[in-house]
């Protein structure tokens, strides 16, 4: 088999059109680059979406996850229960917070924490650790659900606040046990749910977050903390003169909170309004893609296998992740991807376990979750974006296909 002869595939990309530009160009010629009218039109678009009450858009997802943990007060002395497998920002923006992270083990063929491995933790913590936990941040990894419904049970039986890391979910939508469809993000289960609209996710916006929750006084203090913890509603003055409340000072605002500048632009809100505004049909290609890789791949099922659709889900997939027995196959995982890419196609791995980083072994020592190895051991991201074709699928599976025959002639 020859080498692709068209252009390198990466495994994830944005999608912009002509419009997408025409609508940041839009706000580049108007009045307002950063704190304009285009911010609140963007969350009102993304809180139809997923239907929940509130939404706070920020800079990053990280930046999102960091708000949350804030919102919730948690603090030195807490301690958060996050998945082994995600990107490091989940455990992280807790421990810019001062909060100590404790790893679960997940599904070793999906990478989703499952409410048997948050039990599995609690057993093996003495009662000082158990009784330190304040939160639990499960992932929808690649788009599909964790079991949310199930963890949010044990999390309020522990009375731990939850947020879920949606970063990769956005369009998802998921069947609740008594039978009610319900949107990622709509914070059902959850007391937050964040979102990441990097370029590689379901909508692009350059670097770009969001919050969403059900609950007014999260609400508000999350835009406090997006901004400096400053209030420029007079109603909400906690310390001015009955006089400044009643007739303000055009310059006056309190600082309550010590926040940050977290804020979104208008400039990025303009690309992500116009995105959003493609969800469904983003959504429908993404399926179709991942329709056909699912059926493409039967035929190499004795080496390389998809991740099982979670059930009840409608998952939106903002990555493809398949699950290679490169210990069967006799290749390395570093040289099936060189070779893969000396064809032109992209991969990438979705992730090393976050414990398992130096910063996270240097402050927690060695530890081990075999789920999350035997996931991490598999894993590798095809291509999956909506620039791509049926046909780019069938040629990342025929240069599968070959590489493999390569190795172990049929
Ligand atoms: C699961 C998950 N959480 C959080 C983030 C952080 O998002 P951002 O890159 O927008 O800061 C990412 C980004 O890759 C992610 O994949």
């Amino acid at each position: 088999m020859t080498l692709r002869d068209h252009k390198y595939l990466p495994y994830g990309r944005q999608c912009l059109d002509d419009d997408d530009i025409q609508a940041v160009v839009d706000v580049l010629q108007g009045d307002w680059l950063t704190t304009g009218p285009t911010i609140q039109k963007f969350e009102d678009k993304l809180r139809q979406t997923v239907k929940s009450d509130y939404v706070v858009s920020c800079s990053s997802g990280t930046a999102a996850l960091h708000l949350a943990y804030m919102a919730l007060d948690i603090g030195a002395g807490d301690r958060v229960i996050v998945p082994a497998i995600s990107f490091v920002a989940t455990a992280n923006a807790a421990v810019y917070c001062g909060a100590d992270i404790l790893f679960t083990d997940v599904d070793p063929d999906t990478g989703l924490m499952r409410a048997q491995d948050v039990m599995a933790l609690i057993e093996s913590l003495s009662p000082e650790e158990r009784q330190s936990i304040v939160a639990i941040t499960p992932v929808n990894l690649t788009g599909e659900v964790a079991e949310i419904e199930a963890i949010s049970i044990i999390a309020q039986q522990y009375g731990w606040r939850m947020i879920v890391d949606s970063c990769h979910a956005l369009g998802t939508t998921y069947l609740s046990r008594d039978g009610k469809n319900l949107a990622v993000g709509d914070c059902h289960f959850s007391d937050m749910e964040v979102f990441s609209f990097h370029p590689v996710k379901t909508i692009a916006m350059g670097e770009g977050g969001a919050v969403t929750t059900n609950d007014q006084m999260l609400y508000d203090r999350l835009c406090l903390l997006r901004n400096h913890g400053i209030e420029r509603n007079a109603e909400k003055w906690i310390s001015a003169p009955k006089s400044e409340i009643e007739n303000p000072p055009p310059w006056v605002y309190e600082m309550q909170i010590l926040g940050y500048n977290y804020r979104q632009s208008d400039i990025h809100c303009a690309l992500g309004l116009s995105q959003l505004n493609k969800l469904s049909e983003f959504t429908d290609h993404r399926r179709r893609l991942v329709a056909r890789y699912d059926q493409s791949l039967m035929g190499l099922s004795a080496y390389v296998k998809p991740i099982e659709p979670t059930r009840g889900c409608g998952a939106v997939r903002h990555l493809y992740v398949v699950l290679i027995d490169f210990k069967a196959l006799g290749v390395s995982r570093l040289d099936f991807i060189r070779d893969l890419s000396s064809r032109n196609v992209g991969s990438q791995v979705h992730y090393i376990p976050i414990y398992a980083h130096p910063f996270y072994r240097e402050k927690y020592g060695p530890q081990t979750r075999c789920g999350a190895e035997e996931y991490y051991a598999r894993t590798l991201s095809l291509p999956l974006h909506v620039n791509m074709s049926l046909d780019d699928v069938d040629d990342v599976i025929a240069q599968i296909s070959d590489i493999i025959t390569g190795i172990v002639p049929a």
